[in-house]
Protein backbone atom coordinates (compact mmCIF):
# COMPACT_ATOMS: atom_id res chain seq x y z
CA UNK A 1 0.00 0.00 0.00
CA UNK A 2 1.33 3.70 -0.59
CA UNK A 3 1.26 5.89 2.28
CA UNK A 4 -1.98 7.85 1.18
CA UNK A 5 -3.98 4.76 0.82
CA UNK A 6 -2.55 3.96 4.46
CA UNK A 7 -3.65 7.68 5.33
CA UNK A 8 -7.05 7.45 3.91
CA UNK A 9 -8.02 3.86 5.48
CA UNK A 10 -6.50 5.77 9.17
CA UNK A 11 -9.12 8.39 8.38
CA UNK A 12 -11.95 6.54 7.64
CA UNK A 13 -11.76 3.33 10.39
CA UNK A 14 -8.78 4.43 12.84
CA UNK A 15 -10.53 6.82 16.27
CA UNK A 16 -8.89 10.64 15.54
CA UNK A 17 -7.28 10.55 18.64
CA UNK A 18 -3.43 11.12 17.33
CA UNK A 19 -4.92 14.41 15.02
CA UNK A 20 -2.73 14.93 11.73
CA UNK A 21 -0.03 12.43 11.87
CA UNK A 22 3.73 12.39 10.97
CA UNK A 23 3.29 11.94 7.03
CA UNK A 24 5.71 8.70 7.13
CA UNK A 25 4.75 4.66 7.41
CA UNK A 26 7.45 2.92 8.73
CA UNK A 27 8.29 -0.55 7.39
CA UNK A 28 11.45 -1.84 9.52
CA UNK A 29 13.85 -0.66 11.55
CA UNK A 30 17.37 -1.47 12.91
CA UNK A 31 19.41 -0.28 15.86
CA UNK A 32 18.56 3.83 16.11
CA UNK A 33 17.64 3.26 12.46
CA UNK A 34 14.24 3.29 10.62
CA UNK A 35 12.58 2.69 7.08
CA UNK A 36 9.96 3.48 5.59
CA UNK A 37 7.81 2.09 3.08
CA UNK A 38 9.14 4.03 -0.06
CA UNK A 39 12.78 2.70 1.70
CA UNK A 40 13.76 6.40 2.95
CA UNK A 41 16.03 5.53 6.36
CA UNK A 42 15.29 7.73 9.28
CA UNK A 43 17.20 8.29 12.67
CA UNK A 44 14.85 7.48 15.91
CA UNK A 45 15.89 9.90 18.13
CA UNK A 46 12.53 9.62 19.79
CA UNK A 47 12.75 6.04 20.44
CA UNK A 48 8.61 5.29 20.48
CA UNK A 49 8.70 7.94 23.51
CA UNK A 50 11.18 6.39 25.75
CA UNK A 51 10.24 2.65 24.95
CA UNK A 52 13.29 1.45 22.10
CA UNK A 53 15.72 1.04 24.63
CA UNK A 54 17.74 -1.46 22.82
CA UNK A 55 17.16 0.48 19.56
CA UNK A 56 14.90 -1.83 16.52
CA UNK A 57 15.46 -5.46 16.24
CA UNK A 58 17.78 -6.00 19.02
CA UNK A 59 18.68 -9.88 18.50
CA UNK A 60 18.21 -10.42 22.22
CA UNK A 61 14.68 -9.05 22.06
CA UNK A 62 14.23 -10.85 18.77
CA UNK A 63 15.27 -14.07 19.24
CA UNK A 64 13.18 -13.74 23.29
CA UNK A 65 10.13 -13.24 20.97
CA UNK A 66 10.65 -16.07 19.02
CA UNK A 67 11.53 -18.36 21.16
CA UNK A 68 8.74 -18.00 23.73
CA UNK A 69 6.72 -17.63 20.73
CA UNK A 70 7.39 -21.32 19.34
CA UNK A 71 6.80 -22.55 22.49
CA UNK A 72 3.46 -20.75 23.68
CA UNK A 73 2.80 -17.19 24.15
CA UNK A 74 -0.08 -16.92 26.88
CA UNK A 75 -1.08 -19.35 29.72
CA UNK A 76 -2.99 -18.11 32.71
CA UNK A 77 -1.40 -16.91 35.98
CA UNK A 78 -3.46 -19.47 37.55
CA UNK A 79 -0.01 -21.76 36.69
CA UNK A 80 3.30 -20.82 37.53
CA UNK A 81 5.18 -19.68 34.58
CA UNK A 82 8.93 -19.95 34.31
CA UNK A 83 9.60 -16.22 32.34
CA UNK A 84 7.45 -14.77 34.67
CA UNK A 85 9.21 -15.85 37.94
CA UNK A 86 12.69 -15.23 36.28
CA UNK A 87 11.74 -11.43 35.56
CA UNK A 88 10.61 -10.90 38.74
CA UNK A 89 13.69 -12.03 40.46
CA UNK A 90 15.89 -10.30 38.19
CA UNK A 91 14.15 -6.92 38.97
CA UNK A 92 14.40 -7.65 42.54
CA UNK A 93 17.72 -8.89 42.47
CA UNK A 94 18.67 -5.36 40.86
CA UNK A 95 16.61 -3.00 42.22
CA UNK A 96 15.30 -2.21 45.86
CA UNK A 97 12.19 -3.99 45.72
CA UNK A 98 11.30 -6.87 47.21
CA UNK A 99 8.40 -8.21 45.13
CA UNK A 100 6.76 -7.61 42.04
CA UNK A 101 3.67 -7.87 40.08
CA UNK A 102 3.10 -7.69 36.07
CA UNK A 103 0.76 -5.51 34.26
CA UNK A 104 0.34 -4.58 30.21
CA UNK A 105 1.13 -1.19 30.16
CA UNK A 106 2.24 1.79 32.57
CA UNK A 107 -1.25 3.06 33.19
CA UNK A 108 -2.11 0.04 34.72
CA UNK A 109 1.53 -0.57 36.53
CA UNK A 110 0.24 3.17 38.46
CA UNK A 111 -3.48 1.67 38.86
CA UNK A 112 -1.89 -1.24 40.69
CA UNK A 113 0.31 1.13 42.88
CA UNK A 114 -2.48 3.22 44.15
CA UNK A 115 -4.73 -0.04 44.78
CA UNK A 116 -1.38 -0.93 46.73
CA UNK A 117 -1.00 1.59 48.72
CA UNK A 118 -4.80 2.42 49.57
CA UNK A 119 -5.15 -2.11 50.65
CA UNK A 120 -1.63 -1.18 52.72
CA UNK A 121 -3.22 1.26 54.96
CA UNK A 122 -6.79 -0.59 55.12
CA UNK A 123 -5.10 -3.58 55.81
CA UNK A 124 -3.11 -1.54 58.92
CA UNK A 125 -6.96 -0.75 60.16
CA UNK A 126 -6.60 2.19 58.81
CA UNK A 127 -9.27 2.84 55.57
CA UNK A 128 -9.89 6.38 55.65
CA UNK A 129 -6.21 6.90 54.31
CA UNK A 130 -6.81 6.79 50.66
CA UNK A 131 -5.71 10.20 49.44
CA UNK A 132 -2.57 9.98 47.16
CA UNK A 133 -1.11 13.63 46.57
CA UNK A 134 0.30 13.71 42.76
CA UNK A 135 2.89 16.59 41.42
CA UNK A 136 1.12 19.52 38.98
CA UNK A 137 2.46 18.79 35.65
CA UNK A 138 2.95 14.98 36.41
CA UNK A 139 1.61 12.75 34.08
CA UNK A 140 0.89 9.06 34.99
CA UNK A 141 -1.54 7.52 32.47
CA UNK A 142 -4.75 7.37 30.38
CA UNK A 143 -7.57 5.74 32.40
CA UNK A 144 -9.53 7.47 35.18
CA UNK A 145 -7.82 7.00 37.51
CA UNK A 146 -4.57 7.93 36.41
CA UNK A 147 -5.74 10.69 34.70
CA UNK A 148 -7.10 12.17 37.82
CA UNK A 149 -3.52 11.41 39.30
CA UNK A 150 -2.01 13.57 36.45
CA UNK A 151 -1.20 17.24 36.91
CA UNK A 152 -2.08 18.20 33.32
CA UNK A 153 -6.01 19.11 33.02
CA UNK A 154 -5.82 18.69 29.00
CA UNK A 155 -6.29 15.36 29.80
CA UNK A 156 -8.81 15.58 32.10
CA UNK A 157 -11.30 18.22 31.04
CA UNK A 158 -13.94 16.35 29.30
CA UNK A 159 -14.01 13.15 31.53
CA UNK A 160 -15.28 15.02 35.10
CA UNK A 161 -16.36 13.90 37.63
CA UNK A 162 -12.97 12.26 38.34
CA UNK A 163 -11.86 9.83 40.72
CA UNK A 164 -11.57 12.32 43.70
CA UNK A 165 -8.72 11.98 46.11
CA UNK A 166 -5.90 13.04 44.14
CA UNK A 167 -4.50 16.57 45.43
CA UNK A 168 -1.54 17.99 42.94
CA UNK A 169 1.31 20.60 44.48
CA UNK A 170 4.20 22.22 42.78
CA UNK A 171 6.98 20.27 42.05
CA UNK A 172 10.44 20.58 44.19
CA UNK A 173 7.86 22.72 47.01
CA UNK A 174 8.37 21.08 50.13
CA UNK A 175 6.49 23.19 51.75
CA UNK A 176 3.42 23.21 49.57
CA UNK A 177 3.57 19.61 49.99
CA UNK A 178 3.29 19.69 53.96
CA UNK A 179 0.48 21.62 53.77
CA UNK A 180 -1.27 19.41 51.42
CA UNK A 181 -0.94 16.23 54.03
CA UNK A 182 -4.05 15.64 55.70
CA UNK A 183 -4.64 12.54 58.22
CA UNK A 184 -6.04 10.86 55.49
CA UNK A 185 -2.96 10.82 52.97
CA UNK A 186 -1.63 7.45 51.92
CA UNK A 187 0.49 7.94 49.55
CA UNK A 188 2.33 10.87 47.23
CA UNK A 189 2.81 9.84 43.69
CA UNK A 190 6.25 11.43 41.78
CA UNK A 191 7.86 10.97 38.75
CA UNK A 192 11.38 11.48 39.36
CA UNK A 193 11.93 12.99 36.26
CA UNK A 194 8.69 14.48 34.81
CA UNK A 195 8.66 13.08 31.11
CA UNK A 196 5.44 14.03 28.97
CA UNK A 197 5.25 18.13 30.39
CA UNK A 198 8.56 18.74 29.39
CA UNK A 199 11.31 17.12 31.23
CA UNK A 200 11.11 18.50 34.24
CA UNK A 201 13.43 17.49 37.63
CA UNK A 202 12.99 17.15 41.19
CA UNK A 203 15.86 18.31 42.72
CA UNK A 204 18.04 16.01 45.23
CA UNK A 205 17.10 18.27 48.27
CA UNK A 206 13.25 18.63 47.98
CA UNK A 207 13.29 13.67 47.36
CA UNK A 208 15.33 13.81 50.30
CA UNK A 209 12.78 16.10 51.85
CA UNK A 210 10.25 13.95 50.70
CA UNK A 211 11.23 11.14 51.87
CA UNK A 212 11.68 12.04 55.57
CA UNK A 213 8.48 13.41 55.22
CA UNK A 214 6.88 10.15 54.46
CA UNK A 215 8.80 8.45 57.40
CA UNK A 216 7.97 11.20 59.47
CA UNK A 217 3.66 10.91 58.62
CA UNK A 218 3.30 7.45 57.93
CA UNK A 219 2.81 7.78 54.28
CA UNK A 220 4.06 5.45 51.40
CA UNK A 221 6.36 7.26 48.88
CA UNK A 222 5.40 5.91 44.93
CA UNK A 223 8.04 6.81 42.37
CA UNK A 224 6.41 6.52 38.55
CA UNK A 225 9.66 5.17 36.74
CA UNK A 226 7.45 4.41 33.57
CA UNK A 227 9.28 6.52 31.49
CA UNK A 228 12.68 7.78 33.62
CA UNK A 229 13.46 3.79 34.72
CA UNK A 230 15.63 1.30 33.25
CA UNK A 231 18.70 2.76 31.99
CA UNK A 232 16.91 6.41 30.25
CA UNK A 233 18.60 8.62 33.06
CA UNK A 234 22.35 7.00 33.30
CA UNK A 235 21.38 4.96 36.36
CA UNK A 236 19.09 1.57 35.96
CA UNK A 237 16.17 3.44 38.09
CA UNK A 238 15.51 7.05 38.52
CA UNK A 239 15.56 6.96 42.16
CA UNK A 240 19.02 6.36 42.27
CA UNK A 241 20.17 9.72 41.82
CA UNK A 242 18.48 10.66 45.08
CA UNK A 243 19.67 8.54 47.86
CA UNK A 244 16.97 7.25 48.77
CA UNK A 245 14.30 4.65 48.34
CA UNK A 246 10.84 4.62 47.04
CA UNK A 247 8.41 2.10 48.68
CA UNK A 248 6.18 1.45 44.95
CA UNK A 249 7.77 2.17 42.11
CA UNK A 250 6.38 1.63 38.76
CA UNK A 251 8.01 0.73 35.13
CA UNK A 252 6.81 -0.15 31.56
CA UNK A 253 7.96 1.59 28.07
CA UNK A 254 11.55 0.24 28.23
CA UNK A 255 10.37 -2.74 29.85
CA UNK A 256 9.51 -5.00 27.15
CA UNK A 257 12.34 -2.84 24.41
CA UNK A 258 8.71 -2.10 22.51
CA UNK A 259 6.75 -5.18 23.79
CA UNK A 260 3.42 -3.85 26.02
CA UNK A 261 4.73 -5.08 29.67
CA UNK A 262 4.69 -3.08 33.21
CA UNK A 263 5.69 -3.48 36.31
CA UNK A 264 4.65 -2.62 39.83
CA UNK A 265 7.44 -3.32 42.56
CA UNK A 266 7.32 -2.75 45.66
CA UNK A 267 9.15 -3.05 48.93
CA UNK A 268 9.64 -4.17 52.44
CA UNK A 269 5.76 -5.14 54.50
CA UNK A 270 3.91 -3.02 51.12
CA UNK A 271 5.60 -5.92 49.29
CA UNK A 272 3.19 -8.45 50.84
CA UNK A 273 -0.31 -6.62 51.22
CA UNK A 274 -1.86 -7.97 47.97
CA UNK A 275 -3.40 -11.29 48.55
CA UNK A 276 -5.34 -13.93 46.53
CA UNK A 277 -7.88 -11.97 44.70
CA UNK A 278 -6.84 -8.66 45.70
CA UNK A 279 -5.74 -7.89 42.43
CA UNK A 280 -4.79 -9.44 38.84
CA UNK A 281 -4.76 -9.55 35.09
CA UNK A 282 -5.30 -11.13 32.33
CA UNK A 283 -2.26 -10.68 30.02
CA UNK A 284 -0.41 -9.49 32.63
CA UNK A 285 2.52 -11.28 33.06
CA UNK A 286 2.27 -13.68 30.23
CA UNK A 287 4.86 -15.94 29.20
CA UNK A 288 5.41 -13.86 25.74
CA UNK A 289 6.03 -10.41 27.55
CA UNK A 290 7.92 -11.51 30.52
CA UNK A 291 10.58 -13.37 27.93
CA UNK A 292 11.51 -10.74 26.25
CA UNK A 293 11.45 -8.11 29.23
CA UNK A 294 13.82 -10.41 30.77
CA UNK A 295 15.66 -10.38 27.69
CA UNK A 296 15.53 -6.67 27.52
CA UNK A 297 16.28 -6.05 31.21
CA UNK A 298 19.52 -8.27 30.86
CA UNK A 299 20.76 -7.04 27.85
CA UNK A 300 20.21 -3.48 29.62
CA UNK A 301 22.30 -4.58 32.71
CA UNK A 302 25.04 -7.01 30.74
CA UNK A 303 25.92 -4.60 28.38
CA UNK A 304 26.11 -0.98 30.58
CA UNK A 305 23.13 0.54 28.63
CA UNK A 306 22.45 2.92 31.89
CA UNK A 307 26.32 4.30 32.12
CA UNK A 308 26.62 4.40 28.18
CA UNK A 309 23.15 6.65 28.21
CA UNK A 310 24.96 8.73 31.19
CA UNK A 311 27.61 8.94 29.09
CA UNK A 312 26.45 9.56 25.78
CA UNK A 313 23.81 11.77 27.20
CA UNK A 314 26.39 14.10 29.12
CA UNK A 315 27.73 14.16 25.58
CA UNK A 316 24.70 15.04 24.12
CA UNK A 317 23.49 17.54 26.87
CA UNK A 318 26.89 19.73 26.80
CA UNK A 319 26.71 19.74 22.69
CA UNK A 320 23.92 21.10 23.00
CA UNK A 321 24.54 23.54 25.72
CA UNK A 322 27.12 24.99 22.73
CA UNK A 323 24.73 25.80 20.76
CA UNK A 324 22.98 27.97 23.02
CA UNK A 325 25.56 30.33 22.53
CA UNK A 326 25.15 30.57 18.67
CA UNK A 327 21.03 30.76 18.95
CA UNK A 328 19.60 33.16 22.12
CA UNK A 329 16.10 31.47 21.71
CA UNK A 330 17.58 28.22 23.39
CA UNK A 331 16.33 29.02 27.00
CA UNK A 332 17.16 25.55 28.81
CA UNK A 333 18.71 21.95 28.13
CA UNK A 334 16.78 20.05 30.58
CA UNK A 335 17.34 16.28 31.73
CA UNK A 336 19.23 13.26 32.71
CA UNK A 337 21.08 11.04 30.77
CA UNK A 338 19.45 10.52 27.38
CA UNK A 339 16.20 12.02 28.30
CA UNK A 340 16.18 15.67 27.55
CA UNK A 341 14.67 18.71 27.09
CA UNK A 342 15.30 21.58 25.00
CA UNK A 343 13.04 24.35 25.73
CA UNK A 344 13.06 27.48 23.42
CA UNK A 345 12.16 31.23 24.24
CA UNK A 346 9.80 31.45 21.07
CA UNK A 347 7.18 28.62 20.19
CA UNK A 348 9.48 27.37 17.68
CA UNK A 349 9.44 23.30 18.77
CA UNK A 350 6.93 22.23 16.31
CA UNK A 351 8.86 24.10 13.04
CA UNK A 352 12.58 22.81 14.57
CA UNK A 353 10.92 19.72 14.61
CA UNK A 354 9.30 19.83 11.19
CA UNK A 355 12.19 20.75 9.74
CA UNK A 356 14.48 18.00 11.37
CA UNK A 357 11.92 15.33 9.77
CA UNK A 358 12.59 16.51 6.51
CA UNK A 359 16.70 15.71 6.98
CA UNK A 360 15.09 12.45 8.43
CA UNK A 361 15.40 12.91 12.06
CA UNK A 362 12.74 12.21 14.73
CA UNK A 363 12.54 14.00 17.77
CA UNK A 364 9.15 14.83 19.64
CA UNK A 365 7.92 18.31 21.01
CA UNK A 366 5.60 18.66 24.39
CA UNK A 367 3.33 21.97 23.72
CA UNK A 368 5.09 24.91 21.45
CA UNK A 369 8.04 25.49 22.80
CA UNK A 370 10.13 22.14 23.89
CA UNK A 371 11.78 19.72 21.77
CA UNK A 372 11.70 16.47 23.59
CA UNK A 373 15.03 13.65 22.83
CA UNK A 374 14.44 10.08 24.10
CA UNK A 375 17.18 7.39 21.90
CA UNK A 376 17.47 4.15 22.34
CA UNK A 377 20.19 3.66 24.98
CA UNK A 378 22.65 2.17 22.33
CA UNK A 379 23.06 5.69 20.90
CA UNK A 380 26.45 6.85 19.98
CA UNK A 381 28.29 9.73 20.15
CA UNK A 382 28.59 9.73 16.16
CA UNK A 383 25.34 9.79 16.39
CA UNK A 384 24.78 12.52 18.51
CA UNK A 385 27.34 14.47 16.12
CA UNK A 386 25.40 14.11 13.03
CA UNK A 387 21.94 14.74 15.30
CA UNK A 388 23.37 18.16 16.34
CA UNK A 389 24.66 19.20 13.00
CA UNK A 390 20.63 18.36 11.61
CA UNK A 391 19.48 20.46 14.95
CA UNK A 392 21.69 22.95 14.08
CA UNK A 393 20.76 23.72 10.43
CA UNK A 394 17.40 23.83 11.71
CA UNK A 395 18.00 26.16 13.98
CA UNK A 396 20.15 28.22 11.65
CA UNK A 397 16.85 28.17 9.08
CA UNK A 398 14.57 29.25 11.58
C1 LIG B 1 5.60 8.77 33.58
C2 LIG B 1 4.54 8.01 32.86
N1 LIG B 1 3.66 7.28 33.57
C3 LIG B 1 2.70 6.56 32.97
C4 LIG B 1 2.55 6.56 31.61
C5 LIG B 1 1.47 5.76 30.96
O1 LIG B 1 2.03 4.65 30.38
P1 LIG B 1 1.18 3.81 29.28
O2 LIG B 1 1.01 4.70 28.10
O3 LIG B 1 2.03 2.61 29.01
O4 LIG B 1 -0.11 3.46 29.93
C6 LIG B 1 3.45 7.32 30.83
C7 LIG B 1 3.32 7.37 29.37
O5 LIG B 1 3.76 8.28 28.70
C8 LIG B 1 4.47 8.06 31.47
O6 LIG B 1 5.34 8.80 30.78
Amino acid sequence: MTLNEIKQMDKSYFMNTFGERVPVCFSHGKGINLWDIEGEKYYDFLGGIAVNALGHSHPALVNAIKEQAEKFIHCSSLYYIEAQAKLAKLLVENSCADKVFFSNSGAEANEGAIKLARLYYRKKGHPEKYEIITLEKSFHGRTLATIAATGQEKYQKQYSPLTPTFNKVPINDIDALKKSITKDTCGILIEPIQGESGVNETTVEYMKAVRELCNERDILLIFDEVQCGLGRTGKLFGYQHYGIEPDIFTLAKALGGGFPVGALCAKGSVASVFEPGDHGSTFGGNPLACNVAYAVVSTIINDKLSENSERVGLYFTNSLKALMDKYEFIKEIRGKGLMIGIQFSKPIAKQINTKCFEHKYLFGTVGDSILRILPPLILTTEDVDSAIKVIDAALKEI
